[in-house]
């Protein structure tokens, strides 16, 4: 355990009693992973659950324990786990072979279901995960422009590649993670989220070197930071002004805010955009979608006829049969007429009302904020006297939404909603599926309610009583 005042918590005996399956093999993976871990997010001290299977808003852990979910695939699952057509699709594609090594008429379907669906995508072209599309969308962008620079935000996270590893967790001042080269952090400007004045100030004093601006359209992991659309427009106009490129990194919010994603509901259009998660349909797949002058950097016979070279792409598992086949279905149920991006985001308010209703009759000094389909937890890092009911998460500052993560007891609150049957992420917080219904929202609720008195039995969770 990282947190030596676990050690006697009783929400940890009670974490530990239900999960003895989880904890052995958490020991197993220490010996094969660093941290016993495969991905950061997954971090839960003093272990997390493994789980066995899902279905729809829920999940099981290896102990029998049955989960209301709130991971989703992270962010991948809008139509819940194991959705009936898509798991047809994907049963039927996966005795068709794996993988053809050649062109097949799924990613043409794909292709135009993304076509369909948004805004700035004239041609798309496909990749294995979001970091990856996010890499080629920083190549073309330079290769269109002529120009070096990225301009990236604070707290935005855009996966693990190398110009986005620094200044979303850590190095604010710009500089480079280990393993990073000096220069490709130098390449990258830093723009406050919260402060367009400045930003656009940045964007002027730059303006010949800048190939593009980058960021998650509806703010900073998800929302976790929001930014509202008044930003975003602005941003749009000063880009088109100095001749820079707006890139929307959509790996979350595409398919999800809206069907065309964060540039549907703002009807804002960004130059390039990328996508991954929901596009996918569960399985491994990303993409970047712009106009064609732009991807045309990558058509062999358009850039011999223009006397340029290519831009190279290869990547065995694009545009894979079986992720194509899981994407298609599920594109399509999001087109379609059942709106699953809207049943989602109004689950999601619902939750957020329920939760803040908890916290102002237990008396906790924490809030639940978040747009569209998000559900965080403000843990109150400088614990304020903030009213749960009236919080306005665009009135605090960046720093302290960033820090509330941070926070002593969100670790423990989580084990404690996991002892009550549901599960967050460490932001913490969580992410809502179009299959979360009523019965849901109440366990949910409750679950709240009783990890808030377990914590506060604790000596967590009082007002004035600074645990940050
Ligand atoms: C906004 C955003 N961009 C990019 C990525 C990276 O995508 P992937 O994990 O598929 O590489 C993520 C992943 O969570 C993300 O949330």
């Amino acid at each position: 355990m990282s947190d030596p005042s676990l050690t006697n918590s009783p929400t940890v005996a009670a974490y530990r009693a239900r999960t003895k399956g989880s904890a052995a093999l958490a020991e197993r993976a220490r010996g094969v992973f660093p941290s016993g871990l495969v991905h950061d997010a997954r971090r839960l001290d003093p272990y997390p659950i493994y789980v066995e299977r899902a279905a729809g808003p829920r999940k099981w852990d290896i102990d029998g324990n049955e989960y209301v979910d709130y991971y989703g695939g992270h962010g991948a699952l809008l139509l819940g786990h194991c959705h009936p057509e898509v798991m047809k699709a994907v049963h039927q594609r996966l005795d068709l072979g794996t993988h053809f090594g050649a062109c097949h008429e799924l990613e043409i379907r794909w292709g135009e279901l993304v076509r369909k669906l948004v805004p700035c995508a004239e041609r798309v072209r496909f990749f294995s995960s979001g970091s990856e599309a996010n890499m080629m969308a920083l190549r073309l962008a330079r290769g269109f422009t002529g120009r070096d620079k990225v301009v990236r935000f604070k707290g935005h996270f855009h996966g693990w590649q190398d110009h986005a590893a620094f200044g979303y967790d850590n190095h604010f001042d710009g500089t480079a993670t280990p393993g990073l080269l000096t220069g490709i952090a130098e390449s990258v400007l830093l723009a406050p989220p919260d402060d367009i004045e400045a930003t656009c100030a940045l964007l002027r004093a730059h303006a010949d070197d800048i190939a593009v601006v980058m960021l998650e359209p509806t703010g900073g992991s998800f929302g976790v930071l929001p930014m509202g659309r008044d930003f975003v427009s602005r941003l749009r106009e000063v880009t088109r002004e100095l001749g820079i490129l707006l890139m929307f990194d959509e790996v979350v919010t595409g398919f999800r805010v809206s069907p065309g994603g964060a540039q549907g509901h703002y009807g804002i259009t960004p130059d390039l955009a990328t996508f991954a998660k929901i596009l996918a349909g569960g399985l491994p797949g990303g993409c970047v979608a712009g106009p064609k002058a732009i991807l045309d950097l990558l058509d062999f016979d358009e850039m011999q006829r223009q006397g340029k070279e290519k831009i190279q792409h290869q990547g065995t598992f694009n545009a894979n049969p079986v992720s194509a086949a899981a994407g298609i279905v599920t594109l399509e149920i999001i087109g379609g007429p059942t709106d699953p991006c809207a049943r989602a985001s109004r689950t999601a308010e619902q939750i957020r009302q329920g939760v803040n209703r908890v916290f102002g009759e237990e008396d906790v000094p924490w809030a639940a904020y978040g747009e569209h389909s998000a559900v965080y937890v403000y843990t109150n890092p400088d614990n304020r006297d903030i009213d749960p009911l009236a919080f306005d998460a665009y009135g605090e500052s960046h720093d302290a939404l960033k820090r509330s993560g941070k926070h002593r007891a969100a670790n423990r609150f989580r084990l404690a909603l996991l002892v009550h049957g549901v599960d967050m992420s460490g932001k913490p917080g969580g992410i809502v599926s179009a299959t979360h219904g009523e019965a849901e929202v109440a366990q949910t609720v409750e679950a709240f309610r009783q990890a808030c008195r377990m914590l506060k039995a604790e000596g967590e969770l009082r007002r004035g009583a600074v645990s940050a």
